[in-house]
């Protein structure tokens, strides 16, 4: 039987809200920090200064001994890239992906950000990615069958010429950084569970220029794609509401 998948009650959906504000707006402020000549290093130190100013923590850091705050993916690096002395340049593409963990709750989030001129195909991976996330939230609803959503961003993103990473896949989330259910970025077979409010899930296509194919480096950490062409990832923490679905990691103002 497949695990049980927890639902939240409005008072918990309201403390990750709080913490997803605050995500939103650390991941907005480090892509703006973004610039040819700043490590990756730099940027983890912003990420977990900005999220303790908040009271919150890093969900990643000591994570299966994961040892920072933030993971920097740059361009055929897949996820999970450990910040350290490379310094980002004209032309990058890197992936940030931050866990917050505030009020006894996890949200969970990734941009990719163009460093300085990127080509115009590096460009076209990051917006069919995004556009790919956001076709799965949308669909998010009460009573719509799991892998429809799953399908979404499949279908978009092999329409327009790219792969889903298929070794990794988005989760639900809440007390726990991880929990049921599974939510790849391609249609397994069958319908997967129905949506019901309250659940919450961390949608995270990562989306390649060649193959699907990933492999992880001898850190241990780092996924990079097999053929070192680039990737792509974008993430939302979302819930389930009565009518639809509210993203909940994004910043104030949006
Ligand atoms: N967003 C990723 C995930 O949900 C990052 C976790 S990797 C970690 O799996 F180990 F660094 F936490
Ligand atoms: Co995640």
């Amino acid at each position: 039987m497949a695990p049980q998948i927890v639902v939240k009650t409005p008072a918990e959906i309201e403390r990750m809200r709080r913490g997803g504000k605050v995500l939103g707006r650390i991941l907005r402020d480090l892509a703006g920090a973004c610039r040819p000549g700043i490590t990756t290093d730099q940027l983890d130190q912003l990420a977990e200064q900005w999220c303790r100013e908040e009271g919150g923590s890093p969900s990643f850091k000591g994570y299966r001994g994961y040892p920072k705050a933030l993971c920097v993916s740059v361009n055929d690096e897949v996820v999970h890239g450990i910040p350290g002395p490379r310094e980002l340049v004209d032309g990058d593409i890197v992936s940030l992906d931050m866990g917050v963990y505030l009020d006894g709750y996890h949200t969970d989030s990734a941009t990719t950000v163009a460093i300085g001129e990127v080509t115009p195909a590096a460009r076209e991976l990051m917006r069919r990615t995004e556009e790919s996330l956001q076709r799965a939230v949308k669909l998010v609803q009460p009573g719509r069958w799991l892998y429809d959503v799953c399908g979404a961003v499949q279908n978009h993103v092999e329409a327009h010429g790219f792969s889903v990473v298929r070794d990794l896949v988005g989760h639900g989330l809440g007390r726990k950084l991880h929990e049921p259910p599974e939510v790849p970025n391609y249609r397994p077979k069958g319908k997967g569970p129905r949506l019901l409010e309250g659940m919450t899930l961390a949608i995270e296509p990562m989306v390649n220029q060649g193959t699907s194919a990933v492999r992880v480096l001898e850190d241990r950490w780092t996924v990079v794609t097999a053929d070192r062409k680039l990737s792509a990832h974008y993430e939302h923490t979302v819930a389930v509401t009565k009518r639809g679905v509210e993203v909940l990691t994004l910043p104030p103002e949006d």
